[in-house]
């Protein structure tokens, strides 16, 4: 695909060399993202930062990259500070928008509104969720963490044995996941959740069109026996038409030390988009893994600046100039690592 000038909506916009091209951009960011080099690339630069959910990693790791690339930040989120709650269109509000801005990110409730806001904005527009449907740079941050966890096992993605567990009926981070693994070849994906919260069917079927082995269980134990990766998910109790409808399905689905030392192959790596619901009813990623040294969701989430700053590069076309206008930083950095 044309980077340069396009919206980010959907995972599926990409081949298997756009995909390489991203994660090639995003480890030539980690001097950047560690802080130990600084650059201005995107100075005068402005991102409109607009999140209409709840959102700490997404928002957050969007702003902190565009910044790392010497961008500003604007942010407006909830409805509640947004003209939309006076009842402003999303065409008005993307009009107006977008004159004030070089970029957009957009976080939206609605499955499809992120694609309408794009249809009407001056300047690219990413999605960083919208409703139950696609969280793209989510699906491309975690498909980099299984190459770079893999990776140090001399292991690609082809081959990939992953189970996802948990809430995949509304789960838009596992559907745009599944949807770029179809790009990789022999995949064995274990599918385990409540059968009410399945994983929507045309997806499953684009999964066996690729050539996967796609299983469909409610058995946890068994599915974490034998992969490379256990990717867990948190029930979206913001997409139930009730808390008492989410409390039915909340902890039926539970990680913890005992559990991996007794079913997960020694080196199983876990994974979580987060938030993980840590209270006692859910529970899904128990704290006693804390201390687990397979357990990448932090480092998952470290991830997403590279790959979120990697996209504004590649979307603003200034890949080749990152460097140019860059500089060692002033200040004590403690030596961080990702
Ligand atoms: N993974 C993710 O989308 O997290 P936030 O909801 O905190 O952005």
């Amino acid at each position: 695909m044309i980077f340069t000038g396009s919206h980010i909506l959907s995972v599926e916009q990409f081949e298997r060399a756009d995909i390489e091209r991203i994660f090639t951009v995003a480890d030539a960011m980690a001097p950047y993202a560690l802080r130990r080099r600084v650059t201005r690339v995107l100075e005068g630069a402005i991102l409109g930062n607009m999140f209409f959910e709840p959102s700490t990693r997404t928002r957050i790791s969007f702003g902190c990259a565009f910044n790392l690339l010497g961008g500003e930040v604007r942010e407006t989120t909830g409805f509640e500070s947004s003209a939309i709650a006076k009842g402003e269109s999303l065409y008005d509000t993307a009009r107006v928008l977008s004159g004030f801005s070089d970029v957009i990110c957009m976080r939206h409730p609605q499955e499809g509104s992120v694609a309408e806001f794009a249809e009407a904005s001056r300047v690219p527009v990413l999605n960083g969720g919208d409703g139950a449907n696609e969280h793209p740079s989510q699906a491309l941050l975690d498909l980099y963490t299984i190459r770079k966890e893999l990776g140090s096992k001399n292991r690609g993605i082809d081959g990939l044995r992953i189970a996802l567990i948990g809430d995949l009926k509304y789960g838009r981070t596992v559907h745009s996941l599944c949807k770029l693994l179809c790009h990789f070849s022999q995949v064995h994906v274990t599918l385990v959740s409540p059968t009410e919260l399945a994983m929507p069917e045309s997806i499953v079927e684009e999964m066996r069109a690729a050539g996967h082995t796609v299983i469909v269980t409610e058995d946890l134990t068994q599915s974490i026996s034998s992969v490379d990766i256990a990717y867990s998910t948190r029930i979206q109790e913001e997409r139930f038409a009730s808390k008492e409808e989410a409390d039915m399905y909340r902890g039926r689905f539970r990680l913890n030390q005992s559990i991996y030392t007794q079913y997960c192959e020694p080196n199983t790596v876990i994974m979580h988009p987060l938030p993980r619901d840590s209270r006692a009813d859910a529970n899904e990623l128990d704290n006693d893994l804390n201390q687990n040294p397979n357990l990448a969701i932090f480092r998952q989430a470290d991830n997403g600046v590279l790959v979120r700053m990697a996209l504004f590069a590649l979307v603003l076309d200034v890949v080749d100039q990152v460097d140019k206008y860059a500089r060692d930083v002033n200040w004590y950095n403690s030596l961080r690592t990702l």
